[in-house]
């Protein structure tokens, strides 16, 4: 593990909307706490509406706080005079799930590419325009696909015109948001070897938000797991799915249909039933009670504390120890 200081921090991080009639309100992201290390991959996994996208937007100051904080380099972005802050934004970049959803129909792919510069507004039409071909050759396209319109192209060469566009503005943390969701499962590796390859060669950092455990598990140091606005489980990548301490990141292996230790295999396979309960009114205590197969009274009384069971593993469940395994959740 890095002893370097974080790249990128959230304290206590509380991210609440409104409800649509305004009477209620969405804890979205409820409490969320971990750091992210210089050049590291950090994997965010959980179901849809456990407030992933809303932590990846917070992340890059796309939404604010409620409360909490979001630090990069130990500096508050909130706190920064909007000056300041303009600059500072472009080191911390977001990639979509939807590959249409940063490209305008009517621009030319060069142009999509050229545009995060001219808002940035420090260089030339020439010097933006040799910037962007060679972002775009970066990400495997040839410069005659600058001509070119989106509907011209495929889901995965405009995912790559969305990686062009970003790295144009020399990010330093770049947050995937599901960025291979929406893409052909047979291409999603190349995508997947594409940021694997940028991050070698620029040294950067990435925060790899999925639902997807077999997206994350592959290319993540460490994975956090987050379930209806808080997180469950975090560590390393080889500890969290040879040894998962929480029912829920059980569970989420369990479903996986990638080959698994064999321990998760047999004998242990718990289905996940039912929904995601509603974030405007949470399960008391224990957030995943009303889904997990061991929840007996003392979760529903008790939010399980946060607590550090092995080496950079953490955990929230009452009910998980260091060294004995959980109690076998289904024959
Ligand atoms: N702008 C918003 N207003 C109200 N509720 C929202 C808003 N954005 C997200 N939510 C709600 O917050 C919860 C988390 O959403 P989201 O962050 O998109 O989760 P995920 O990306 O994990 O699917 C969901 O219940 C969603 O409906
Ligand atoms: S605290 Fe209780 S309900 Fe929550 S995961 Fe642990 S055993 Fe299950
Ligand atoms: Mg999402």
């Amino acid at each position: 593990m890095s002893t370097a200081a974080p790249l990128l921090e959230t304290r206590d991080l509380r991210i609440l909307f409104p409800t649509q009639d305004g009477r209620a309100t969405v804890k979205a992201v409820d409490g969320v706490s971990f750091s992210v290390h210089p050049g590291e991959t950090f994997g965010v996994i959980g179901e849809s509406g456990s407030g992933k996208t809303t932590l990846g937007r917070a992340l890059v100051s796309l939404l604010a706080p409620t409360s909490g904080q979001v630090l990069h380099d130990g500096e508050n972005l909130a706190t920064l005079p909007a000056r300041v802050l303009r600059r500072r934004r472009r080191e911390h970049q977001i990639v979509f799930q939807d590959p249409n959803a940063a490209l305008n129909p009517r621009m030319t792919i060069l142009d999509a590419v050229m545009e995060p510069l001219q808002i940035a507004g420090r260089s030339s039409a020439a010097e933006q325009r040799e910037v962007a071909l060679a972002a775009l050759a970066r990400v495997g396209l040839a410069a005659e696909y600058g001509a070119r319109y989106p509907h011209q192209l495929s889901g995965g060469q405009k995912q790559r015109v969305n990686i062009a566009r970003v790295l144009t503005l020399q990010p330093r943390l770049i947050v995937c948001d599901e960025v291979v969701a929406a893409l052909d499962v047979s291409i999603r590796g190349d995508i997947l070897n594409l940021f694997a390859d940028l991050q070698r060669e620029f040294g950067l950092t990435y925060v790899f938000i999925t639902h997807d455990l077999s997206v994350v598990s592959h290319i993540s140091d460490r994975i956090a797991v987050m379930y209806l606005g808080r997180l469950m489980e975090l560590g390393p990548t080889e500890a969290l799915t040879e040894t998962p301490l929480h029912p829920y990141t059980r569970a989420l292996l369990s479903a996986e249909p990638v080959p698994l230790p064999s321990h998760l295999r047999t004998g242990r396979r718990i289905v996940l039933e039912g929904e995601i309960p509603s974030p405007v009114d949470p399960p008391s205590g224990c957030r995943f009670r009303t889904r997990c197969p061991l929840a007996e009274p003392r979760c529903a009384a008790e939010m399980p504390a946060w607590r550090e069971l092995q080496p950079s593993h953490w955990v929230a469940c009452h009910l998980a120890t260091p060294t004995t395994p959980l109690p076998q959740e289904t024959p």
